[in-house]
């Protein structure tokens, strides 16, 4: 059996009883574990792939502190997550139409899509029996895979951090913008102003604003990430001089700065993933019929806002999710092109999985956290490393 990470309800209550409850305290690497992962038998229509390279996703730290819902719980005592991948194929079922052995490929994490395609569950975490990517091999549908961009002019660590954040930014962005422009035509205007906080899918937001000539802003409160979008043309603006709004004053502060930034026009589009202070700062600085975008709920799961305040300003506050399949392979097309993420500067070895998550719930890391899973990487990918 292949080994796989995995969270239990065993680990996440040790470690809370470790900690007497004080989440401050909670170590994540104590309770993401090295494990075995059952694989199911490959079906006709099943590809089993050895994976690569993963990246960190913050929900495997909702996982671990159980401070959403405990999905481990949910799921019968135990996860093996990851939720997004770079893999070889090395077998496929005889119905297998789209890859052969020794493709290079990517996991998207839509685990179940409704009936206009977006995701009813997220594979590895809230979808039944789904074993994840955190493991040496996995089996996994056909149609979960996008075939790797390999000559996007990425290294393999920047592919790998995009299969889960660039998707997630192209389906807010392809949103938000549509229904601004229900509101205003490019007639009326054409160039936007488009405001991110940190994290990787905020990032990629900017970029897909930036590419299409809108101006674009990242206030976040790392200087390693400001200066790598700055160099894609790309406003940094230091959260930490604004206490991250954890005072009303930084709000106004921020509400201030912003005006002079934009000639007193705010921010027609904002992405905000993380919510709980942000989210007050990101409403104070939208525009007139400014949309307010989210996927994310990093700091609160829920929040208060004047629908007084919001009608008067024509504001709409928008909840997305993740991609449908058909938009995952659209954002793949603009690996290179426009999505350029800033990849943490630790390539993770598969054995210190469990410190890289540490270290993002510690914000610490400086870009996206990559963790090196194949010792052998395929000559397909020996230019990328
Ligand atoms: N629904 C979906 O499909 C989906 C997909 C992807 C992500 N998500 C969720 O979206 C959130 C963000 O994900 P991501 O991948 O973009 O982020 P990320 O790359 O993991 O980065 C998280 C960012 O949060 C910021 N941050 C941390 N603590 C903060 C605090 N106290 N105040 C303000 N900012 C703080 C940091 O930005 P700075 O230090 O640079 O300011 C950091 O870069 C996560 O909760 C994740 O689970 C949801």
């Amino acid at each position: 059996m292949p080994r796989a990470y995995a969270i239990s309800t065993e680990s996440i209550a040790a470690e809370r009883a470790r900690v007497g409850g004080d989440l401050d305290q909670f170590d994540i690497s104590r309770v993401v574990q090295l494990d075995e992962a059952q694989l199911r038998p490959m079906g006709p229509s099943d590809v089993r792939i050895k994976v690569l390279a993963v990246s960190g996703e913050h929900n495997i730290n909702h996982a671990a502190l159980a401070d959403t819902v405990n999905i481990a719980e949910i799921r019968g005592g135990k996860i093996f997550p990851g939720n997004s991948a770079v893999g070889e194929v090395i077998a496929v079922g005889d119905a297998v139409k789209k890859f052969r052995v020794g493709d290079v490929v990517l996991t998207h994490c839509n685990g179940e899509p409704d009936i206009y395609g977006y995701p009813l569950r997220i594979w590895a975490y809230d979808k039944p029996d789904s074993v994840g990517w955190y493991g040496e091999e996995a089996v996994v549908g056909e149609w979960q895979l996008v075939p790797a961009p390999l000559d996007c002019g990425l290294s393999l660590w920047e592919i790998a951090a995009l299969p889960l954040r660039a998707p997630t930014a192209y389906h807010m962005w392809r949103r938000a913008l549509a229904m601004f422009r229900i509101k205003v035509s490019r007639e009326k205007k054409a160039v936007l102003n488009v405001l991110s906080f940190g994290g990787g899918v905020g990032e990629c937001f900017l970029m897909l604003a930036k590419s299409e000539g809108h101006n674009a802003y990242f206030c976040s409160g790392s200087p390693e990430r400001r200066a790598a979008l700055e160099k894609l043309g790309i406003v940094g603006i230091d959260q930490k001089k604004y206490e991250r709004f954890t005072s009303k004053n930084g709000v106004k502060d921020f509400s201030n700065d912003v005006k002079k930034l934009t000639g007193g026009e705010g921010m027609h589009v904002v992405a905000d993933m993380l919510r709980g202070p942000v989210f007050a700062a990101g409403l104070a600085v939208a525009a007139r019929c400014g949309v307010n975008t989210s996927a994310g709920w990093q700091l609160s799961q829920v929040v208060e806002y004047n629908s007084t305040l919001m009608s008067v300003k024509q504001v709409t506050i928008d909840h997305t999710h993740y991609e449908t399949v058909d938009g995952c392979w659209a954002a793949t097309e603009l690996y290179g092109k426009v999505f350029k993420p800033t990849v943490h500067k630790e390539i993770y070895a598969f054995e210190d999985l469990p410190r890289s998550f540490q270290e993002m719930q510690q914000n610490v890391q400086a870009g996206i956290p990559i963790v090196r899973v194949a010792k052998d990487m395929p000559a397909a990918v020996s230019k990328l490393l």
